[in-house]
């Protein structure tokens, strides 16, 4: 059984889930406008990544005999920048919610509540890739240093990303 205050914990980071899902489709939208069909790519299949975030912690909740309650999602901006910009952005949002995760999980320890600290467990490892990924990208972007060829190079091989 959750305790009262570890569901709602939990359904904050629903909606924090969500609302990176929303986040990074409208950077998706963003980067399509600008043409950079790989880059919009990568972030929609993040976007849908976020959601399933979203749903475990929705599923997690359900499970123990708990009540989601679903909240508002803030609206994302529709301007974000150049590329390095855009992605920049992601790393600092990925960087925020690990501390989010991680302060999660801390109340679940101090609960002794074991199942959601093992449900958490998996997002404490999808944060590090998730950081690792963001942190990986920039770094091409800055190699590339904005020449446009070099741009649509790695928006190709962005668009290579497969569902997962
Ligand atoms: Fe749900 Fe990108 O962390």
């Amino acid at each position: 059984m959750l305790s009262k205050e570890m569901q709602g914990a939990l359904n904050a980071q629903i909606t924090r889930e969500f609302h990176a899902s929303y986040l990074y489709l409208a950077m998706s939208a963003y980067c399509e406008t600008k043409s950079f069909e790989g880059f919009a790519k990568w972030l929609q299949l993040q976007s849908q990544e976020e959601w399933e975030h979203g749903m475990r912690l929705y599923k997690h909740i359900l499970d123990r005999g708990g009540t989601v309650v679903l909240d508002a999602i803030e609206a994302p901006p529709s301007e974000f920048g150049t590329p390095l910009e855009v992605f920049e952005k992601v790393l600092a949002h990925e960087q925020k919610v690990t501390k989010l995760i991680d302060e999660l999980y801390a109340k679940a320890a101090e609960e002794k509540d074991y199942a959601t600290q093992i449900e958490l467990q998996w997002f404490v490892t999808e944060q590090v890739e998730e950081e690792k990924n963001a942190e990986h990208i920039i770094a091409l972007l800055k190699m590339v240093d904005a020449r446009e060829a070099a741009l649509l190079v790695l928006d190709k091989h962005l668009g290579k990303r497969s569902e997962g």
